[in-house]
């Protein structure tokens, strides 16, 4: 035998001793090597990134699609003991990848059939294990009731577990905050395979899963989530500008009023090249009313947007949340239940937070940026409202007060290349440099969900101290950071979750 060989052996045979159920029963397979004809398409079914296609690191050892907790606590147990790491994937929209390339031995967790809703009105909460989507789940929502929705966010295939752990920006931040605002409970298998909920995992570690990744923690398997009202008719409006129709001047006056409007309106904009012809400015918006009170109100906060009935539509809420994935009119619901991103292709991103209004000059510099490149995007989305009501600390997510809007920067490409990846990649950095003097700073904030390794990564020798994680920890977390590394210690204490960007044990108590 081969020590590869008898590291697959030695693993199924932990599996079989330590899962309920069995490895090999016709229709519930869940143990799946690198021979099983399912290994290749499993592996690439939900890696959203294509860009890590021909990458270097290694291949999963195995890939597990456990059917129930015991396989999942198998899993944990007999990773340990073999030395491997895990990686826990729930709908693969990892902007690094993380959740399904490493560069050590490793087995992915693919929580693909752990994806069950059950919705009770009653109680207007919802239990969704994290393999579900976000469109899975406002599908399911809608089947139940026309007047609740949940406060996520925006493309129906992002998976519900890495999502809720990271945070969760949608359409209805303003009002209701992130999804991890609206989570009441939750079920975690942690290092020593317990299952745990809210109050056998206690407020530390429960706080930790709401934003600080739950990767670092261990694998969450179910959340409870608070359903929020949604009034039975919503209105949305696209209004397409272009630079020539003095776009960068409506880019500019948002600024001053986007965070400010009432906690019903968001409108945010999307900066584009696509055809690499002319820029678009999209001004996006979903207001939780009907058209009749929205147009007036934006016409009284926001009249250079010479906002129209005729730019409006009113709709369901679920209707809604197809129109922001950028399906047609008349699109049946059941689109959303389409577990593939609607337009998959290499990509890179980074983030910011904005405080104060960035000036018209700089603004034009962004534009210009724009037109060297295409298939960039910069997606600018209001906060205030709730964001605002809500604590830095209250969640490992800190950027709530004071910050007028979020940016992600995003370029995509077909040809995966290495020389064609590193140009635009190049160009996103210099795009994200050119930023740094208009952006928060001290530190230069970011949203993990938006996950940049070139913040800082740690090192592969499991060693990384808080002070070295602090260079990118700070960036996503603030003063949260200390705490989820206090946290990490008391549940993690041999760091066995662990990624380029996992939270480090705090080896000493400052
Ligand atoms: P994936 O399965 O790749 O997991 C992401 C991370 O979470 C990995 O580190 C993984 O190990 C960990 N993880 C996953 N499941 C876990 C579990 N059950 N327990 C513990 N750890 C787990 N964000 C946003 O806020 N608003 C938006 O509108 C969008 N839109 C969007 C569109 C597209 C096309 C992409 C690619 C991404 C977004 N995102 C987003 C970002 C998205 O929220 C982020 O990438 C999430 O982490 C994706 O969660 P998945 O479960 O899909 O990813």
């Amino acid at each position: 035998l081969t020590t590869c060989d008898a590291i697959h052996e030695d693993f199924v045979q932990c599996m079989t001793m330590h899962s309920s159920s069995c490895i090999k029963a016709s229709e519930y397979i869940y143990l799946h090597t690198p021979t099983s004809p399912s290994y290749a398409s499993l592996l690439q079914a939900s890696q959203q990134n294509p860009r890590w296609l021909n990458s270097t690191d290694s291949s999963p050892l195995f890939i597990i699609t456990p059917y129930t907790e015991s396989e999942i606590q198998a899993s944990i147990l007999c990773s340990r003991r073999q030395g491997i790491q895990v990686r826990v994937r729930s709908g693969g929209h990892d902007y690094e990848g993380l959740s399904y390339r490493c560069s050590a031995p490793f087995i992915i967790v693919d929580l693909i059939y752990l994806r069950s809703i059950s919705i009770d009105l009653d109680d207007e909460t919802a239990w969704v294990q994290s393999g579900a989507t976000l469109g899975e789940l406002y599908y399911s929502i809608a089947q139940k009731s026309r007047i609740h929705g949940f406060a996520a966010g925006i493309c129906p295939s992002v998976g519900v577990g890495g999502h809720f752990s990271g945070g969760g920006i949608g359409t209805m931040l303003r009002k209701h905050g992130l999804a991890a605002d609206n989570i009441a409970d939750a079920y975690l298998i942690d290092v020593y395979g317990r299952i745990l909920d809210r109050e056998t995992m206690g407020e530390d570690l429960f706080w930790a899963i709401r934003g600080g990744g739950g990767a670092s923690f261990g694998i969450v398997v179910s959340w409870k989530i608070k359903l929020v009202r949604v009034p039975p008719i919503v209105a949305v409006f696209n209004i397409d500008t272009r630079l020539e129709e003095g776009a960068i001047k409506l880019v500019h006056r948002w600024q001053y009023v986007a965070d400010k409007l009432p906690k019903d309106l968001f409108i945010r904009i999307v900066i584009q090249n696509i055809a690499g012809e002319s820029i678009q400015v999209l001004f996006n918006s979903l207001f939780l009313g009907r058209i009749d009170e929205l147009i007036p109100l934006v016409n009284k906060s926001f009249p250079e947007l010479g906002l129209k009935a005729e730019n409006c539509s009113e709709m369901t809420w679920i209707e809604s949340t197809l129109y922001f994935a950028g399906y047609p009119k008349g699109q049946p619901s059941d689109a959303l239940l389409n577990r593939t991103t609607l337009y998959k292709s290499s990509f890179k991103a980074k983030s910011d937070f904005v405080k104060e209004p960035i000036p018209e000059r700089v603004l034009k510099g962004i534009l210009e940026w724009f037109s060297d490149e295409k298939l960039v995007f910069m997606i600018m989305e209001p906060f205030g409202g709730r964001m605002s009501d809500i604590s830095e600390s209250q969640l490992p997510f800190p950027h709530r007060k004071g910050n007028l809007y979020n940016i992600q920067y995003l370029v995509k490409w077909e040809d995966n290349g290495i020389r064609s990846s590193n140009k635009h990649i190049h160009w996103i950095r210099m795009l994200y440099k050119y930023m740094r003097p208009h952006v928060s700073h001290s530190p230069r904030a970011a949203y993990l969900n938006y996950k940049d390794l070139d913040l800082g990564i740690n090192q592969q020798s499991n060693n990384t101290s808080y002070s070295q994680a602090k260079v990118w920890g700070k960036k996503y977390f603030k003063g949260n950071f200390m705490r989820l590394a206090l946290v990490k210690r008391k549940v993690d204490p041999k760091n066995f979750f662990q990624n380029e960007q996992s939270i480090p044990l705090l080896s000493t108590p400052k």
